[in-house]
């Protein structure tokens, strides 16, 4: 086993209906740990640049919007695989796909509300945590 750090945020369909504790619940339950956690609300710069690799997808404007719509929580979370341990507690990017006891299955609304992104690799969590955190910023 590996022990890796992953990034996450909890989006604003979940900072909305006050969530923030049930979706660290089920992350904590999955065995990840939050070293880092910070409330913020981010500007449409900050989300197009977050979002960049979508740039040319037809969803694109309507994610930044939705992104910058109220606070989100960014995070960084720490244990054994953790990038393939978060996407598994996600649970797939459509709630209606997703299975039960994961996080978009039991709290997410939609494709585009779907509560929670996680990195998909190891390349892209240093990326992302880079992105919102100095090293000082999280406490292992
Ligand atoms: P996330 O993991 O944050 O990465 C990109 C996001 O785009 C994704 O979660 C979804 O919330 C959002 N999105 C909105 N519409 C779509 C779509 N049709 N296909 C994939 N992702 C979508």
């Amino acid at each position: 086993m590996t022990t890796e750090r992953t990034f996450s945020i909890i989006k604003p369909d979940a900072t909305r209906r006050n969530l923030t504790g049930a979706v660290t619940k089920l992350l904590e339950e999955a065995g990840l740990r939050v070293v880092a956690s910070k409330r913020i609300h981010l500007t449409r710069d900050q989300a197009e640049e977050f979002y960049g690799v979508h740039r040319e997808r037809p969803f694109f404007n309507d994610l930044v919007s939705f992104m910058i719509s109220g606070p989100v929580v960014v995070q960084v979370l720490e244990g054994d695989n953790a990038v393939a341990k978060n996407r598994d507690v996600m649970g797939a990017t459509n709630p209606a796909n997703a299975d039960a006891g994961t996080i978009r299955k039991e709290l997410a609304e939609s494709i585009e509300a779907n509560s929670v992104h996680g990195s998909d690799s190891l390349e892209n969590a240093a990326t992302e945590i880079a992105f919102f955190f100095t090293s000082d910023e999280i406490v292992g």
